[in-house]
């Protein structure tokens, strides 16, 4: 959740590249920001509550004191122990000033660790958990005769919980040390310089060989040297993974808003999803590897999957196409329940999370119980070089490029790209859908590109912008859909109230009878998406319901009768159904954003989220 980055420099200043990191990363937190730098060999602290811009107030002040420094830790911070002070933001250095750390994670036993420094007579300062950690490093640096990493490995076998941490210490030896447990980091070195941080988005700037540090790993980096070695001491090799996105993914490229960016990104994410996938000709989906052959996905009983957020809405829709497009059963759960339950699994079960980050605890957690219970598994990710990508037997590659907004929209789209793509190579493997049905369908995903450039043309988004202003301070809003479109209208909810803070339900349309229609009156706005599908004259008559009880009601989708009878509408491009979600989807991010807009909220930084949930 809070981002971490480092830089060891040869002999050139550090301390622009560390703020220009730690911006890239503040979507992962934004509670506070701080960096430790080596000025002569001397730990220097500058820590300030609030966003980067405090920092650079506080930069500013030092009058370039600081512009020479070579050597620094940064952090923001996404906060769990503690509130959003200066005292409670990182860095944290030991009692005797020794060592500064940045730490990404929980330390699950500070409150032991705590007692045992009270009973050393070492002073607290702050109310978090990392601090005890760097009392502990400071400990242990005498016994390990100095040496940082050393000292590191040592009080990390102290340690219960998960993190990841960058540790600097001074002195006429100076060192930077990181270790992980759980959370991402990453790291390169150069002649010219090391660098570290939670996702390599921060580091294609430097470098683009990374090394993604494995649990239990402990590096130490300088210019020219990365020396990795593991809980016991040993020496570990660590490959370097080479990452091609381009530096200018991480910047909002004229667009007001990385989410508008990314919203307006979607078709080539589509047609970047399929590129090197789609057979027309033998009407199938090639993906490379054992694992997508026929004779191994002929052996898939049971597909399950565990995804959090708008992951899981992407989970909820793949169970329609691989019941429907493979005819095998699909349980979908939240992976925070399901790693917490006593799940029967039956043989044949192929374990699927779904991740944009592949770093969500929950969901990590989920894909290594699964495995755990003898299950193969499976992953849709978009991060390469992270631990589902890493952990999983095989995966689907979103190639979605960077998401920075916080509230997820090309990952989702992406998300329905590769679930369909693997439930027609499911479908094909097991003889379930024909040459010719399969040919269709991903033909016209093929056209999907196109139809989501009409859904983003100048006309469409004043119509939903205006469409916005017109409901922004309605009392509450629901969101109705059945069959697959339902999953639609828990993210288009779910969207809406992660960035406007506005009340919104997404509700299975037949059940709105069942209490929901409770709630309808001339300040509840209803959102329906319509498909023209086996199901949208029950649809129709749920928006007669609501109309006739004075609720105003705006239709989404491509069912003439529906869209007539609603107040307002949007005109979704007609499709199949199996695809309709992928359409459906865009004029629901485009409402949440403008009502968010429109209410002044900070859209790419939500209040109390960050984009990457690596805590439980
Ligand atoms: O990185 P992941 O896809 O695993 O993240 C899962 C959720 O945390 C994420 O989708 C979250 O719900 C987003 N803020 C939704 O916009």
């Amino acid at each position: 959740m809070c981002g971490i980055v480092g830089a060891f420099l040869r002999g050139k200043p550090c301390l622009a590249a560390l703020v220009r990191g730690l911006r890239v990363l503040e979507y992962r937190g934004y509670d506070s920001v701080g960096v430790g730098v080596l000025q002569a060999g001397e730990l220097v602290v500058r820590r300030k509550a609030g966003r980067i811009e405090e920092l650079e107030r506080l930069l500013a002040a030092d009058a370039g004191a600081l512009d020479e420094v070579s050597v620094g830790i940064g952090h923001s911070r996404w906060a769990t122990h503690g509130p959003p002070t200066d005292e409670n933001a990182h860095p944290h250095c030991d009692w005797r000033g020794r060592i500064a750390l940045v730490h990404n994670g929980i330390i699950e036993n500070y409150q032991e660790l705590r007692a045992e420094l009270a009973l050393r007579k070492i002073p607290l300062r702050s109310q978090t958990d990392t601090e005890v950690l760097a009392h502990w490093i400071g400990i242990e640096l005498e016994g390990a005769g100095g040496d940082l990493a050393e000292a590191v490995r040592r009080a990390l076998l102290r340690v219960r919980g998960y993190y990841a941490i960058a540790v600097l210490s001074g002195g006429e030896r100076p060192q930077m040390v990181a270790s992980r447990e759980g959370p991402p980091l990453c790291l390169a070195s150069t002649p010219e310089g090391a660098w570290l941080a939670s996702d390599p988005l921060a580091l294609i700037e430097h470098a683009r060989d990374i090394v993604f540090l494995e649990d239990g790993d402990v590096a130490e980096l300088a210019p020219g040297k990365l020396v990795v070695r593991g809980r016991d001491g040993a020496l570990v090799a660590r490959e370097s993974v080479h990452v091609a996105w381009n530096a200018e993914a991480a910047d909002r490229g004229g667009f007001a808003h990385f989410m508008l960016k990314e919203i307006h990104e979607q078709p080539d994410v589509v047609a970047r999803g399929l590129f090197g996938r789609v057979d027309l000709e033998r009407g199938d989906v090639t993906l490379p590897g054992e694992f997508f052959s026929d004779a191994s996905l002929k052996q898939v009983t049971r597909v399950q999957i565990s995804a959090c957020g708008t992951a899981l809405h992407a989970g909820l829709v793949a169970r329609y196409l691989i019941e429907g497009l493979a005819g095998v059963p699909v349980d979908v759960d939240f992976a925070s329940e399901f790693r917490y339950r006593q799940p029967v699994l039956v043989p044949g079960t192929l374990a699927l999370g779904i991740s944009q980050s592949g770093e969500t605890a929950d969901t990590l957690a989920a894909l290594r119980l699964a495995r755990s219970l003898g299950c193969r598994q499976l992953s849709f990710c978009n991060a390469v070089g992270s631990t589902m990508v890493r952990e999983s037997e095989a995966t689907l590659l979103l190639e979605a490029g960077p998401e920075i907004g916080v509230a997820s929209t090309k990952a989702f789209v992406a998300m329905l790209v590769a679930a369909t793509l693997f439930a027609v190579r499911l479908g094909r493997a097991r003889a379930r859908l024909t040459r010719a049905a399969a040919s269709e369908l991903l033909g016209e995903l093929g056209r999907m590109r196109m139809n989501l450039e009409r859904l983003l043309t100048r006309e469409v988004v004043d119509k939903i912008r205006a469409l916005a202003e017109r409901h922004k301070d309605a009392r509450g809003f629901l969101f109705l859909a059945r069959g697959i479109n339902y999953p639609i209208a828990l993210e288009g909810a779910l969207k809406l109230k992660e960035i406007s803070y506005k009340h919104a339900e997404g509700y299975a349309a037949g059940e709105m009878k069942h209490g929901p229609i409770a709630m309808i009156d001339r300040d509840m706005t209803t959102v329906v998406i319509a498909s023209r599908d086996s199901v949208a004259s029950k649809v129709r008559s749920n928006i007669e319901q609501i109309r006739a009880r004075g609720g105003p009601v705006i239709c989404v989708g491509d069912d003439e009768e529906s869209l007539a009878v609603s107040d307002e509408r949007v005109v979704v491009p007609g499709l199949s159904p199996w695809l309709s979600p992928i359409a459906n989807v865009v004029p629901l991010q485009l409402f949440a954003y403008h009502v968010a807009l429109a209410r002044g909220c900070d859209i790419d930084k939500p209040r109390n989220l960050a984009k990457s949930v690596t805590v439980e």
